[in-house]
C-alpha cells in the first residue's frame, strides 16, 4: 500500500495510479478502523479495481465542546489492517492544510435544512463540516465510485444529495451497518465506553428492533417512540432522539404503512453520544 501525507505525493501516486485499468473507489474516514471501516474496503473491492482509504479526522465537524482532541487515533494499527485488506492508497494528510486550501478559499458547503435535523439539531454546523471534507476528497481524489455506511444514515442521504448536484457520474454506495455480537453498531467512539456501558449501550439496537416489530403490527408511531424511551432510559440511555423516516428522511404520516422506512436514535451515555438505526 502506498501512503500519501501531502497534497503532492497524493497528486503523484493518482497519477500512477491512472495508468492502472478500472475503477478508483474511495472510502473516507477519521481512522481508529474496526470491522465496518474494513466492511466498507471489502465492498470496494468488489466493485472496483483500486481502492484508496482516507484518514484524516477532520475539525470542521466538530463542536467546540465535541471530542475532537480526545478522538482515537491509532495509525499503526489502521496501516497494518489496511495492508490486510489489500488497500492500495492511503491517503492520511499530516495536516489540515494538506486537504483544505487557506482559510478564505476553503469551498464551504452547506447542508440545508435535512442537515439542521436529526444529529443536525444536537450538533450544529457537523454536516455542513462533513460535506465540505468529503467535497474536498472528492476534488483531491476524483473518484468513480465512494462509500459510506448505512452506520451513519443522515450523512450518506446527505452526501447523496450533494453528490447528485455537483458530482453527478459518480457512484455512491451504502454499505450495511456491521455489529458486535450484542448487537451495538461498531463506532470508534464505543472506545470510550467501560464494559458495563458497552452492554447498556446494547440497548439502543434492541429498541429499534422492537420498534421494527411494533410498527409492522400496526402500533401507533407515538406509542412505539414512548416505549422506545422509557425502555432506554431505564437502561441509563439518555436519549436524544427517536424517528420514524421514509429512507430519504422525509416525515412519514402515522396512517401512511407503505414503502422503506426507517427508524432513527440517538442516545447518550457517560457523555458519549450513540447512533443507530433499522431501515425497513
Ligand atoms: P468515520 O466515523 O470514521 O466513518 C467512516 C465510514 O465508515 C462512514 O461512511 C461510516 O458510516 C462507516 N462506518 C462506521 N461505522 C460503521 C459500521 N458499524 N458499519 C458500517 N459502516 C460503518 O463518518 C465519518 O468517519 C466522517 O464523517 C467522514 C465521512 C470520514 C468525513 O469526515
Amino acid at each position: 500500500m502506498i501512503i500519501a501525507r501531502t497534497k503532492v505525493e497524493l497528486k503523484d501516486t493518482l497519477k500512477n495510479l491512472s495508468n492502472r485499468p478500472g475503477k478508483l473507489a474511495l472510502i473516507p474516514t477519521m481512522g481508529n478502523l474496526h470491522d465496518g471501516h474494513l466492511s466498507l474496503i471489502k465492498l470496494a473491492k468488489l466493485k472496483s479495481s483500486k481502492t484508496i482509504t482516507t484518514i484524516f479526522i477532520n475539525p470542521l465537524q466538530f463542536g467546540n465542546n465535541e471530542d475532537f482532541d480526545k478522538y482515537p487515533k491509532t495509525h499503526e494499527l489502521d496501516i497494518e489492517k489496511l495492508e490486510k485488506e489489500q488497500c492500495d492508497v492511503l491517503f492520511m494528510p499530516v495536516n489540515k492544510d494538506e486537504v483544505f486550501p487557506p482559510p478564505g478559499k476553503i469551498k464551504n458547503i452547506d447542508s440545508g435544512m435535512l442537515g439542521r435535523d436529526l444529529c443536525g439539531k444536537i450538533r450544529p454546523g457537523h454536516f455542513d463540516g462533513v460535506l465540505t471534507v468529503v467535497n474536498r476528497m472528492f476534488e483531491l481524489i476524483n473518484p468513480d465510485i465512494a462509500i459510506f455506511g448505512a452506520k451513519d444514515y443522515q450523512q450518506q442521504i446527505l452526501i447523496k444529495k450533494m453528490a447528485k448536484s455537483l458530482y453527478p457520474n459518480l457512484e455512491l454506495l451504502t454499505a450495511p451497518i456491521i455489529r458486535s455480537q450484542s448487537g451495538l453498531a461498531l463506532s470508534s467512539r464505543n472506545n470510550y465506553l467501560s464494559e458495563q456501558e458497552l452492554k447498556l449501550a446494547s440497548s439502543l439496537y434492541k429498541s429499534l428492533q422492537q420498534s421494527v416489530i411494533s410498527y409492522n403490527n400496526k402500533i401507533n408511531t407515538e406509542e412505539i417512540i414512548k416505549d422506545a424511551q422509557k425502555f432506554l432510559k431505564s437502561k441509563n440511555l439518555i436519549f436524544d432522539y427517536f424517528e420514524l423516516r421514509d429512507s430519504q428522511l422525509n416525515t412519514v404520516k402515522d396512517s401512511n404503512f407503505t414503502g422503506k422506512k426507517v427508524f432513527l436514535a440517538s442516545a447518550t451515555i457517560n457523555k458519549t453520544r450513540l447512533i443507530d438505526n433499522i431501515e425497513f
